[in-house]
């Protein structure tokens, strides 16, 4: 199993090349579901959840071809296209591997009018049910039964525009209803619903099929259902995580790096914050270039919550941040209920951090110390590589394949702007 070795201690300099976002590719994959017309996805992340979606949807009879880019910043191609369906199961094996592929619901009952998918079961962030998702399909018509762990779904005739209104701002409930209500009959109201980026890019890639949206980036999205969807040629947008999580990299190291591709408009509040600790934060016109010089940020506070606030996903990477600032930070995580995982690993490290339910009290230390460190989810891994380039000696990072689930190239991203970090295959 291949883990990662990382030396602390060096600044940050150069460039690096921002990917698509998964949390868009692996939805916009999974809508090339609702057209026999082929599907054209330009920057595409290389990982491993792309993979996984690739062969979910193979099984359900999807031809795909994938163009590869050559060098670090030449994004893959993919080509997909779902001329029939054969088969419409998702089976627990791929389900729970990746919770993304219950997203496949909306499409094929949709198009296809059953689906059988495996229910996607809990994870290590929390329970994290799918509850929503059924309900409001439900809502739209479909006849749902669980049975042995399966949600066999079922709209013969097709689903029936309605209004929902979703208790939470979901993003996957957001989008799977959404993917959902493009082919129904009739007009969908959609409230309360998820306003993230990525949500935004899957409804404007629905929109270039042919499908009629508005309110896409508020809390309230009308779909007027048409009667089928063309094809399309659509360029991911480029992931707002990792470009967060490359400045957060570079507020710790210090140094200097423009992030390629990156849009300040997705990460306000993380920018916000990174400038109030000293770090500079500057629009160019090939992205977003971050600088800090070596003095110690001090210590802020900050809660996750539903976009445009600080982001979940960004939780674990701001940890590692405020562990070695100056001062104490209270972190509040409301989206998940177990989402930190990392504290543990990070204390092995010499971080100083006390959770009390969904709060973390972090008082910074003045220097961390490189130790083996366990990955156990894909954000909280990459949270123990930031602190590994920061801390004295060395670090090792074991079940690297959280991290190939959600970041591309991470390791020849990071040495390309001079971090020692490399992948040890075993
Ligand atoms: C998506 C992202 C994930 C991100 C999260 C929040 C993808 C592939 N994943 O996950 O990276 O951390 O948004 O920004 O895009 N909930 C229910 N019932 C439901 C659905 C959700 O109770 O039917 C709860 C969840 O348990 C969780 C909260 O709502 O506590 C947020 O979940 P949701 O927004 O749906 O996140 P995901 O779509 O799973």
């Amino acid at each position: 199993m291949d883990r990662i070795r990382i030396r602390g201690g060096n600044r940050l300099k150069g460039e690096i090349p921002i990917s698509g976002a998964k949390n868009s590719a692996l939805k916009l994959m999974a809508a090339s579901l609702l057209t026999d017309q082929p599907v054209t996805l330009r920057n595409m992340p290389r990982l491993a959840d792309i993979e996984a979606m690739a062969d979910l949807l193979m099984q359900f009879g999807v031809t795909l071809n994938i163009r590869r880019g050559a060098g670090l910043g030449q994004s893959d191609t993919m080509r997909l296209h779902a001329a029939t369906i054969e088969s419409a199961v998702a089976p627990y094996d791929i389900v729970r591997k990746m919770r993304a592929s219950f997203q496949v619901l909306g499409p094929l009952l949709a198009r296809h009018g059953t689906a059988k998918i495996s229910l996607p079961g809990g994870c290590a962030i929390g329970a994290r049910p799918v509850d929503f998702h059924i309900k409001g399909f439900e809502a739209l018509g479909a006849k749902i039964d669980l049975v042995d762990g399966y949600v066999i779904a079922s709209a013969k005739d097709g689903l029936i525009g309605t209004m929902i209104d979703l208790p939470f701002a979901s993003v996957g409930a957001t989008e799977n209803l959404m993917t959902g209500a493009v082919l129904a009959r009739g007009r969908t109201v959609l409230k309360n619903t998820a306003r993230e980026p990525e949500t935004e890019d899957l409804g404007r890639c629905l929109i270039a099929m042919g499908a009629k949206i508005s309110g896409l980036g508020t809390s309230e999205i009308t779909i007027d259902g048409v009667e089928r969807l063309s094809g399309v040629d659509y360029t991911v947008m480029p992931d707002r995580i990792e470009t967060g999580t490359y400045a957060i990299a570079t507020a710790m190291a210090g140094g200097e790096v423009e992030l390629l591709g990156a849009r300040a408009e997705s990460n306000t509040v993380l920018y916000g914050l990174l400038r109030g600790i000293g770090t500079e934060v500057t629009q160019t016109n090939r992205g977003i270039a971050i600088h800090r010089n070596g003095v110690r940020p001090n210590s802020v506070d900050v809660t996750t919550d539903v976009f445009p606030s600080f982001p979940t996903d960004l939780q674990a990477q701001f940890m590692a941040l405020m562990a070695i600032s100056d001062g104490t930070s209270h972190i509040t995580e409301t989206i998940f209920e177990n989402r930190f995982m990392h504290v543990p690993e990070l204390a092995r490290m010499g971080a100083n951090i006390r959770v009390e339910g969904d709060l973390a009290t972090v008082i910074g230390v003045e220097r961390l110390k490189g130790a083996p460190v366990m990955a156990t989810d894909l954000r909280a891994s990459v949270s123990l590589v930031l602190a590994g380039l920061v801390a004295e000696g060395e670090t090792i990072v074991n079940r690297v394949y959280h991290l190939d689930r959600g970041f591309e190239r991470l390791e020849e991203k990071l040495s390309s702007v001079g971090a020692d970090i490399e992948r040890l295959s075993t």
